[in-house]
């Protein structure tokens, strides 16, 4: 593995703790990145069992190549989680890991585009194999548009001021680095935040956008509910509230089981309740924070698929 850019992993132990049950049994990692989880699973499953990793990321695709031909129990897929049905072929499963947003070397290496802090062009594609990079976007979106994204996925109060200054600034010279927009963003913030930078959020909305992150969670968590076996786990790390909120509404919403009103007679079959979130969100302690400043803002929340 290339020791240049890497990646400590979050919650390591914890995740893969919660996930495998049964080392004879069939395990997607959908957020392969560099393998941290990915080769803590192996390590504890027998010679039947499975464990299929998925990444967007042509660079994490190339590392997870490496483990496929060392152990015959991985396979590694190229594409998105949204794609789960797709990849498992069919199988039903015992357990789906996601641990959501960028990986450390595709923030570190300035090449890739995600960075405010290192200049470089602006792509922020984690598939750079398909797709429409931000600068692409960012010289044909609307000013409606740029302020949607902004706000929505990047819960900045002065998004329109920006997409507005994106629009004056692609007027004189087209937008191609992330240092340029990085800057752009900074002037049109009224409000210097103390301790982090002014772009530190539209950047996170447009990345969202970019990767269209969002909807693939969502298809990903609405499959799951037909991919897991009775009794397999859903185990997701996020690292922003967005990604948060939607991961704890959605198991609240199938624990809940069926919308009918409370005095219809209904069996516990018939409310159809379909997950049993297992114990409560979990975050990194002390020690972690202290090693991987990453690991601060993880949430962890783990559902079982009930019979
Ligand atoms: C935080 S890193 C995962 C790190 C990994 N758990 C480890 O220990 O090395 C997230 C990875 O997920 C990938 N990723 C994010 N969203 C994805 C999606 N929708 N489908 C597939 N891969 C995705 C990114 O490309 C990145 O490599």
């Amino acid at each position: 593995m290339s020791k240049k850019f890497q990646h400590k992993t979050v919650l390591l132990d914890e995740a893969v703790d919660c996930l495998v049950a049964d080392s004879n049994g069939h395990y997607i990692d959908g957020t392969f990145g560099r393998g941290g989880h990915s080769r803590l699973i192996l390590s504890q499953l027998d010679n039947e069992g499975q464990l299929t990793g998925i990444d967007k990321d042509p660079v994490a695709v190339s590392v997870a190549q490496e483990l496929e031909q060392e152990d015959g129990r991985f396979r590694i897929c190229h594409g998105s989680f949204a794609q789960i049905k797709e990849f498992a072929g069919g199988e039903k499963v015992d357990g789906i890991l996601l641990d959501l947003g960028v990986s450390s070397p595709q923030l570190d290496d300035a090449g890739r585009g995600f960075s405010f802090q290192n200049d470089g062009p602006l792509d922020m594609r984690m598939d750079t194999s398909r797709g429409m990079s931000a600068a692409d976007w960012l010289a044909v979106a609307s000013e409606d548009e740029i302020t949607d994204v902004i706000k929505r996925f990047g819960e900045e109060k002065f998004g329109r001021r920006m997409a507005k200054g994106i629009l004056e600034a692609r007027e004189q010279a087209p937008i191609t680095r992330t240092a340029q927009l990085a800057k752009i963003i900074a002037d049109a913030n009224p409000v210097w935040p103390k301790k982090i930078h002014p772009a530190t959020k539209a950047f996170q909305g447009i990345r969202i956008f970019i990767n269209s992150e969002l909807d693939d969670l969502e298809r990903l968590m609405e499959d799951s509910l037909e991919l897991l076996k009775p009794g397999g786990r859903l185990v997701i790390i996020s690292f922003h509230s967005l990604e948060d909120r939607m991961v704890k509404r959605f198991i609240r919403r199938h624990e809940k089981g069926d919308d009918v009103p409370s005095w219809v007679p209904l069996t516990e079959e018939q409310l159809n309740r379909r997950l049993k979130s297992v114990g409560k969100a979990r975050k990194a302690g002390p020690e972690e924070v202290d090693g991987n400043p990453r690991a601060r803002s993880a949430v962890m929340r783990v559902a079982e698929r009930l019979a």
